[in-house]
Parts: C-alpha cells; sequence; structure tokens
C-alpha cells in the first residue's frame, strides 16, 4: 500500500495548522514551511487541508470565498469558518474567522511597537479549538482527517481539544522552536474557560503558568522537530529551555525531520528578483559580480562603490539573540581593519540591536550596508549576490537561509547546532579534497571564532577552482522538500498505526 493510502485505499487526509504561510503572511521559517511542505504532501499524494488564521492580510489575498459554516468555541464565542483558494497553494485552505481577533493589520503575532498583542492567549487558544472541531468535521463537510498536524505554540493546544474529543484523529505536533511558548498566567486560563484538568503537571501547567508548547508536548501522539540534531539538543538543559525533562520523558514519540526548501521560489536560475539569474555552468564569478553591484546599490552604495570586486559577507535574518547577530556585529570592525570585505545585512528584529547596526552603518559607509526592516526581493538579492552568507546562531532549530544560501552558491558559515550542523558540512582538507564539503562550521558562539571561519572562508575564496568546486557542491546539493516529506508521510503511517494511549 503506497505511504499515502490510508486502508480503506483512499489518500491520507492531513489537516495543517499553522498560524502563518508564505506568501500570505510571514514572520520566519514557520511561514515558509506551512507553504512548501503542505504542497510537497499534496504532490505525493495526500490529501491536505491548511488551516490559519483569517488576518485581514489574508483575506485580502485569497479567492474563491465559500462559508462552510459556524463554530461554537464553547466559551461564548464563535468562529466562522470560510474556504478558500490562493494560486501558490495545491489545497484549499480554511480559514478561521474571528474578526475582533484577527481582523488587524500588521504582524501576526506582535503590534507595531514590537510587544506581543496582548490577545494573544484568546487568539491562539480559540483558533486552536476551531482547528480541533474542524479535525472532528463539526461543520459536517463530509472531509474527515486522519490526522491533524499542528505547528508551534499557536496551535500547541489542538492536540490538548483533540484529547477531550471522543474518536478524534490523531495527532502530530512540530517544534519549530522551542524558545517560544507562548506561556500565559492561571487567571488568563481561567478566563479562557479551558478545561481545569489541563492544570496539572501532566497537563499543560508550567511552572505556575499554561504552557501551550507543553500542551502540544504532552498530548500529541507524536512530536518531532526540524532537524536530528536540534531533536537531540532540546533535551538538554542548554537549548530546552525549560523542557528538557520533559522531552527527555516523552523521546519515545519525538525526532527530527530536516527541512527542505521550495525550490521553485528559491532557483537562481529562474529568480525574477535578481539582476542576474545563472545556475552551477555560469561563470559565477561574473554573474556573481552583477548580483553584488545590484546588492549593494539596492542597500544604498554609488554605483562605483558598488561595482568594487571586494567580497561581501551576507546575513538575513530576525536581528535576535537567537541568531548571534551580535556576534557579527563584535566580529566587523575587526575584519574590516584585517581585510578589504564589506558586509551587507538586510533584517529586523530587537531595537538595540537596530541601533548598533546603524551605527556600524554610520561609522564605516564605505563597508558596511544594511536595509533595517524586511524585505523579500532584499533577502533573494542578497542570496545571490554576497559571496558568503554567515549565520551565527546560537541555536538553530532548522534554519533555512543556509539552505537557501547553498543553493544560491553563497558559501555558508554557520555556527555547529541543531539544523546548520545537519546541512553544512565543512571545508576540512579531507571534505575539500573530496568534493563533499558546502561551507565553513565553527564551534564557539564568540565573536572571534566566527571572525576566524569567516577569514578561513575568504581565504579560500581566493583559490577560484577550489571555491568553484565549493559553490557548485552546495547548488547541486538535493535540497527541495521530496525526501523530507516522505519521512513525514512516513511518521503519519505510524502514528496510525500506533496503539492509542
Ligand atoms: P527563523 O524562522 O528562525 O527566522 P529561518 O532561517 O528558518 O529562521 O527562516 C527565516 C526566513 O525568513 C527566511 O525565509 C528568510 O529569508 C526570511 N527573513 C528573515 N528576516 C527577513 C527580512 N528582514 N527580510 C526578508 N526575509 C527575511
Ligand atoms: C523556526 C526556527 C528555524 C526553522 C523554522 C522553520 O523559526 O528558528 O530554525 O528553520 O522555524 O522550521
Amino acid at each position: 500500500m503506497p505511504a499515502t493510502m490510508t486502508r480503506s485505499a483512499r489518500p491520507l487526509r492531513v489537516l495543517y495548522a499553522a498560524s502563518e504561510a508564505w506568501p500570505l503572511i510571514k514572520t520566519g521559517g514557520l511561514g515558509d514551511v506551512a507553504h512548501a511542505l503542505p504542497n510537497a504532501l499534496h504532490t505525493l499524494g495526500a490529501d491536505l487541508r491548511l488551516v490559519l488564521p483569517a488576518y485581514r492580510e489574508v483575506l485580502r489575498q485569497v479567492e474563491d470565498l465559500q462559508i462552510l459554516g459556524w463554530l461554537d468555541l464553547g466559551d461564548g464565542s464563535e468562529a466562522r469558518i470560510v474556504q478558500a483558494w490562493h494560486p501558490a497553494f495545491e489545497m484549499p485552505l480554511w480559514l478561521v474567522d474571528i474578526g475582533e481577533l484577527f481582523d488587524r493589520e500588521g504582524n501576526p503575532y506582535v503590534d507595531p511597537d514590537g510587544h506581543d498583542w496582548p490577545d494573544n492567549p484568546q487568539r491562539f487558544t480559540r483558533f486552536s479549538r476551531a482547528v480541533a472541531l474542524l479535525g472532528v468535521d463539526t461543520l459536517e463537510t463530509g472531509w474527515r482527517p486522519d490526522i491533524v498536524h499542528a505547528n508551534d505554540w499557536q496551535t500547541g493546544p489542538v492536540a490538548a481539544f483533540l484529547h477531550e474529543m471522543p474518536q478524534a484523529p490523531r495527532s502530530l505536533y512540530t517544534i519549530h522552536n522551542i524558545a517560544y511558548d507562548g506561556q500565559f498566567d492561571h487567571a488568563t486560563f481561567e478566563a479562557l474557560h479551558l478545561p481545569a484538568r489541563w492544570w496539572s503537571i501532566d497537563g499543560a501547567e508550567f511552572h505556575g503558568r499554561f504552557s501551550p508548547m507543553k500542551a502540544g508536548l504532552m498530548f500529541s501522539d507524536r512530536i518531532n522537530t526540524v532537524s536530528p540534531t536540534y531533536a537531540r539538543e532540546i533535551q538538554t538543559p542548554e537549548h530546552g529551555y525549560g523542557y528538557a525533562g520533559i522531552l527527555q520523558h516523552l523521546r519515545h514519540k519525538l525526532s527530527g525531520i530536516l527541512n527542505g526548501i521550495d525550490t521553485r521560489v528559491w532557483d537562481p536560475a529562474n529568480d525574477p528578483h535578481i539582476a542576474a539569474n545563472y545556475d552551477c555552468d555560469s561563470d559565477l564569478e561574473e554573474v556573481r559580480h552583477l548580483n553584488r553591484k545590484a546588492l549593494l546599490e539596492a542597500l544604498g552604495a554609488e554605483p562605483q562603490a558598488a561595482a568594487a570586486r571586494a567580497p561581501v559577507i551576507g546575513f538575513v535574518g530576525r536581528l535576535v539573540h537567537q541568531k548571534g547577530i551580535d556576534l557579527l556585529i563584535e566580529a566587523i570592525p575587526k575584519l574590516v581593519r584585517q581585510t578589504t570585505v564589506r558586509f551587507a545585512i538586510v533584517g529586523s528584529g530587537e531595537r538595540r540591536y537596530q541601533a548598533r547596526l546603524e551605527q556600524l552603518r554610520q561609522r564605516l559607509p564605505a563597508r558596511v550596508f544594511c536595509y533595517i526592516g524586511y524585505s523579500e526581493p532584499l533577502a533573494h538579492q542578497l542570496e545571490a549576490g554576497a559571496d558568503i552568507f554567515a549565520m551565527p546562531s546560537r541555536y538553530e532549530p532548522c534554519g533555512l537561509n543556509q539552505l537557501y544560501s547553498l543553493r544560491y552558491g553563497t558559501p555558508p558559515v554557520v555556527r555547529r547546532t541543531g539544523g546548520l550542523a545537519d546541512t553544512v558540512e565543512h571545508a576540512s582538507p579531507r571534505a575539500l579534497a573530496d568534493g563533499s564539503a558546502t561551507g565553513f562550521v565553527f564551534d564557539a558562539p564568540t565573536a572571534p571564532a566566527l571572525a576566524q571561519a569567516l577569514r578561513q572562508a575568504l581565504r579560500t575564496r581566493q583559490d577560484p577552482v577550489l571555491w568553484r568546486q565549493l559553490q557548485c557542491a552546495g547548488m547541486q546539493r538535493p535540497l527541495g522538500w521530496e525526501q523530507s516529506a516522505r519521512r513525514y508521510l512516513e511518521l503519519y503511517r505510524t502514528i496510525l498505526q500506533d496503539k492509542r494511549p
């Protein structure tokens, strides 16, 4: 029986729930995954519905809206469920429409000042309850999933709600980042009318607070995370953010599956955002020159300065402690004194890092180019225009930017952690000799260790033959979703065969 078929020989049905999905709404890698993985599962024959909150931004972009009905959320509120389509998705979208919670401008999690929306507990517990009700086909649409697949704390309570329902479908919970757990206090828990028995050590109570993340961990049939190394790391105090003990206890149902990337969206041969398209057979030196020039001009450099051949080290990402942006900021002045290198940085996040980058840019205008903000086109231009990609994350569940860098022939310099350790092959003398090297990996989460790895990358780049080999090794790696999507199908099938607890 093919992996996508259930016993009754119909396609496996998956209700995939997430709080963001590119291109409708995205703040980070979860958005990329919630777009590409459901599509990859569809290609493999699964029958899916992707369920999202009906944010204003999402409603604005979807087509063919059809009301499926109204769900009673059991706490005096209701959710309208809208089915819709969008060309980027191969399956219908189910949108949980609760106007007072989701019909607002801006970021799905934080207000314009960067603080969590104060009603996030209401927003995401109600969303989770709606997902669970759709999981048992409360609206009698005739479509009932075999598996409900939830992601991160925003949908952590889904499995807990399913646990309350007779003959619920089975569940998988994917941790994309254990450090963001969405916890709230007891008064909020009571105000939300959640089942009192959830408030226990075997439930979702976590050090005197309610943890949606813990709800997902405790009540799901299986848990996975987005790389094998991160699956091990979160069982240690250093990376477990308080959940190490729980995860050790639950390790029988925990596994790691690497993320893939959408190789159609991230394809240097067809990328509409970049100045010069290319593949591994191109004159990489020359196309890089054109793309580097376009990138630096887009970041405000004068054309003559942008046309210089000095290498560029790039960074794209959230400006937060996790990403080690402070290590890069610390390493820049010394590297600027020692080499001709320039830096291109695209990111948004904590004010303190934004301010330090702005200072660096003012102090070193010929060497540091930044865009503080979120820009999809610039992210693509940076992957194609930088010579080396820096990703000094303190921890990284999987990481997508290093994968985009590999695909764009921009060797990544990464710290040996999580998915970075699992996806980048360090340029040791041996790996360079046998052609398996794809980037540079360093260990200590310090600026000197990062600077040393960046200097090694710059030295290696001086040998054009070796550098091209390194670039092509990354570009030719199979980075798409197919293999990992198959692993998800296998995991779903395992769950269906597991005995109910
Ligand atoms: P995380 O999910 O932890 O932020 P990932 O590497 O998995 O890290 O994914 C980050 C995604 O968000 C990538 O697609 C990256 O290009 C994108 N991204 C992050 N910051 C920005 C930004 N300022 N502008 C454009 N894209 C960004
Ligand atoms: C999280 C992680 C990142 C991962 C992404 C998608 O945001 O920080 O490492 O790639 O989720 O799974």
